[in-house]
């Protein structure tokens, strides 16, 4: 067999393990990292990976040699957890945050998420494809090779379907997957205060043309104290596994309001946030292999000290991923290798449980790991090369885009840190 392309003399190559399911607490500390490394690449996916001049045997006159020394690769990083499209954005919330205002007490004053709807009503599919487009194209030059993304700044059905057919059409457009989730029930809408279960059955209304319309593949609720109460969230994602979605939900974000036991009841693929869960919660998510989907950008944007007790959920037997959140209230960023870094230094996560977390563990978190996650022979060559000699150097160094280049399907999609 003969390559197409070879990466070669990569000083370390870091390759997860594919064990059919997420890695769980303690197979989130191994992997295997090879030295004098080089990754080649068939028709974009991965041929073989290995060490030493071993890939000579796969060249002819025709293949592509690049002379990767002084870098480093892992498997293209996936971001599991993101809110990309919305209209505007909230920086004149930023000095209230400072002042000493909560994020749900602006949500109470009907600022927060119920600000970015009226933005996002208002804005027209273009713009939006514009906006959304330009924050994917931030993501992937940090080396991001595919990326969960999520209504529910519409919370009408019109706005719903505009927002995931902006996904529909960046996922066409751009070499960047893009895995769609319904989010309708992220907020109650002005005018439900008093009747939040009619808009819960105006969530349930929609999903119909939400699945026949393939627009999302997951659907997720806001499950927090003054958004969807945790009988009302187990209703929506009752209805949603009805019609075929798979199931996430935001829980213990803020509040603990019980999210997790109907995580575990409705064997969610991952539950987001859990910042505030405690230990039998965390056994439950581990009992019922629900992933957790930690968003440390989150906790440290929102000027808190609960990060998600990571360690813990490791020790109980946990998978975890970690993600961005992206998002103009809770999160302003499109900048995975700052949130890999905040799992080191915020929440003791050794570099090899990071890289596991964003590429192995992601994979099965969006359901992608038969395509990516890790460099097993078949799947798509999705690769990102840092600008860093060992692995290490990659987390240590923080806020500092060293993604050098991305390759996706085996083409350049960055290269020396600019979009192709
Ligand atoms: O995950 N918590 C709900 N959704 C986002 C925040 C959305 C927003 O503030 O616009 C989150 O933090
Ligand atoms: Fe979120």
């Amino acid at each position: 067999m003969t390559a197409d392309k070879i990466l070669a003399h990569l000083e370390e190559v870091f390759c997860p393990e594919d064990l059919g399911r997420a890695l769980r607490g303690a197979e989130m500390s191994k992997a295997k990292i090879l030295k004098n490394a080089y990754i080649a690449i068939k028709d974009g996916k991965i041929l073989e990976v290995g060490e030493g001049d071993a890939y000579k045997r796969l060249t002819n006159a025709a293949t592509e040699l690049v002379d990767l020394k002084g870098f480093v690769a892992t498997p293209g990083l996936i971001d599991a957890h993101t809110h990309l499209v919305y209209g505007g954005s909230r920086e004149n919330e930023f000095s209230m945050k400072l002042n000493g205002m909560e994020y749900l007490e602006i949500l109470a004053a009907g600022g927060g998420i119920l600000s970015t709807l009226k933005a996002t009503k208002k804005a027209s599919f273009d713009e939006l494809y514009a906006k959304t487009r330009g924050l994917l194209e931030h993501m992937v030059v940090h080396g991001v090779t595919a990326v969960e993304a999520k209504s529910g700044y519409g919370t009408d059905l019109e706005t719903e379907v505009k927002e995931l057919e902006v996904l529909d059409k960046l996922g066409k457009d751009m070499p960047v997957e893009l895995i769609k989730t319904f989010m309708a029930a992220h907020v109650i809408p002005k005018g439900y205060e008093n009747n939040p279960d009619t808009y819960v059955d105006e969530v349930i209304e929609m999903m119909p043309t939400i699945a026949q319309k393939k627009l999302a593949e997951f659907c997720d609720v806001f499950c927090e104290s003054g958004v969807f109460t945790a009988e009302q969230s187990f209703r929506i994602l009752t209805e949603a596994k009805k019609h075929g979605f798979k199931l996430r939900i935001h829980s213990d974000e803020i509040k603990n309001i019980g999210g997790v036991q109907v995580a575990h009841d409705l064997q969610a693929v991952s539950a987001e946030h859990l910042m505030v869960v405690d230990d039998e919660e965390i056994r439950l998510l581990a009992e019922a292999n629900v992933i957790g989907n930690l968003l440390p950008g989150t906790t440290f944007s929102l000027m808190k000290d609960t990060y998600a007790p990571a360690r813990k959920m490791l020790d109980a037997g946990m998978a975890i991923t970690l993600c961005t959140d992206s998002n103009p209230g809770s999160c302003p960023t499109a900048n995975l290798q700052f949130i890999m870094q905040l799992g080191c230094l915020m929440m003791r996560l050794t570099p090899i449980e990071v890289f596991n977390a964003v590429t192995i563990n992601a994979a099965y978190s969006v359901d992608r790991a038969k395509t990516m996650g890790s460099f097993h022979t078949g799947k798509d060559a999705n690769i990102t090369v840092f600008d860093a000699k060992t692995l290490d150097y990659v987390l240590y160094f923080f806020a500092t885009n060293l993604a050098k280049e991305v390759y996706i399907k085996g083409s350049l999609a960055v290269k020396d840190r600019q979009l192709v």
